[in-house]
């Protein structure tokens, strides 16, 4: 059985290098084939019609094997891929948000009893139930965003337990029909549990976190929020490595506060992404990228947070291969990359081509799709997750920072109506 989208207008996507100078906008008037989920092939509508004895656009001619689906024009970019969420947690800590204004900073209101420890009590208070379908409701929400497949965290857990549940239960929402698809990243080492210092935590992650986590076989990769107050260079490193031993992926939060250094164990270490990287010198940005790294950008952060935004003209101009995703935490409550797009167009600068490849193409370098299959662009053989954008222009994407810019998505060849 196929499935047949007819009438595409124009379609942006990127070639696998995720350049923007790869970048390949089919005119309008084509037809994607999908089949078992993957795009089959992408040929003209009216090749596609008489191939297929199709009698009208609108009609399958009563033929068994397919049915048709008519775009009628309307613009097509990939599925989104949000490399960079703390999906799973409870609690609300909105109130954060007048301690801000009142001029607290990010490590006084920790010292306060909020920030992650608060959370990480909420979450720990909270049922697998109530956990399970808070993680539903945002997925559905992000899905309604045309996020197609994400990285999910761990790390509001802070023991082995409740870590190894925080994983479990992000393991049970993948695979769920109908939701964006899941890579789960053990967190363990994203704050020291009040009551231990951080010399016997980061002791009991080694001895006893990570192997428990290998052991359940869930986490895809592992995380560390390298900063100073939380994880210093060192400790980092000494995660890192022998997670990287133990076969996870690596990913890092850099430098959000400052330049502490963890932009340099990123490109040291040669980690698929590091994240934030707000503060990280252009100079380490530069040595990243040799590295092979990603710069994992996060606007959310400084929009939630009231910060400058960053310097991204300098960023594209050295032409440095960075993702941008929604950090969806506590503090930035969105899991709209449409929004994250926005900002960075609208505020920063930003061409929109270089923000559709940061949250596709680019953003599948480092979140790959369980199937295997490639995603984040449009091409035969590649998972037929895409978009469809309300309207005739893909650079709507941008222009929509708070309902969704898409009349529906195809997740897993499926067409879900928004
Ligand atoms: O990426 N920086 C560390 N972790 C999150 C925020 C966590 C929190 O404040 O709960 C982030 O911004
Ligand atoms: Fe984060």
């Amino acid at each position: 059985m196929r499935t047949i989208y007819l009438n595409a207008g124009r379609m942006a996507h990127f070639g696998s290098t995720g350049s923007v100078l790869d970048e390949q906008t089919y005119g309008p008037g084509k037809a994607i084939i999908v089949k078992n989920g993957l795009i089959e092939a992408i040929k003209s509508s009216e090749e596609v019609v008489s191939e297929w004895g199709l009698s009208t656009v609108r009609n399958n001619g009563f033929n068994k094997d397919v049915s048709v689906f008519d775009l009628e024009g309307q613009s097509i970019v990939p599925g989104l891929i949000d490399g960079h969420t703390h999906l799973i947690w409870a609690g609300d800590r909105s109130r954060e948000v007048s301690w801000r204004r009142e001029g607290k900073t990010y490590a006084e209101i920790a010292s306060m009893g909020g920030g992650i420890q608060y959370t990480v009590r909420e979450t720990r208070d909270a049922t697998d139930d109530a956990l399970v379908k808070l993680g539903y409701q945002r997925l559905r929400g992000a899905l309604r965003s045309g996020t197609t497949h994400l990285e999910a965290k761990s790390g509001y857990g802070l023991d082995t337990a409740s870590e190894l549940r925080l994983l479990r239960l992000a393991e049970q929402l993948n695979g769920i029909d109908h939701l964006p698809t899941i890579d789960p990243t053990w967190m363990g080492a994203h704050d020291v549990p009040s009551g231990a210092t951080a010399t016997d935590y980061v002791e009991s992650l080694l001895s006893e976190q990570l192997p428990a986590v290998v052991d359940q076989g869930i986490a895809r990769s592992a995380d560390v929020f390298c900063e100073p107050g939380w994880f210093t260079v060192e400790q980092s490193e000494d995660v890192l490595k022998a997670s990287r031993n133990a076969n996870l992926d690596l990913r890092m939060h850099v430098d959000e506060f400052v330049d502490g250094g963890g932009g340099d164990l990123a490109a040291a270490l040669g980690v698929t992404t590091a994240d934030h990287a707000y503060h990280t010198s252009m100079e380490t940005r530069l040595r990243m990228d040799s590295a092979g790294v990603n710069a994992g950008f996060l606007p959310g952060t400084p929009y939630a947070m009231g910060d400058e935004w960053p310097d991204m003209d300098a960023i594209v101009e050295h032409d440095l291969r960075f993702t941008l995703a929604s950090d969806f935490n506590p503090n930035c409550r969105t899991m709209s990359l449409p929004f994250m797009a926005s900002l960075m167009v609208q505020r920063c600068g930003m061409h929109p081509l270089v923000a559709l490849a940061a949250i596709t193409v680019n953003a599948a370098k480092t979140t790959p799709h369980p199937s295997g299959a490639s995603h984040g662009t449009i091409v035969e053989g590649g998972v037929a997750n895409f978009n469809i954008v309300d309207g005739p222009n893909w650079e709507a994407v941008t222009l929509s920072p708070s309902d969704t810019p898409f009349s529906g998505t195809v997740l897993n060849g499926q067409y879900i109506a928004h």
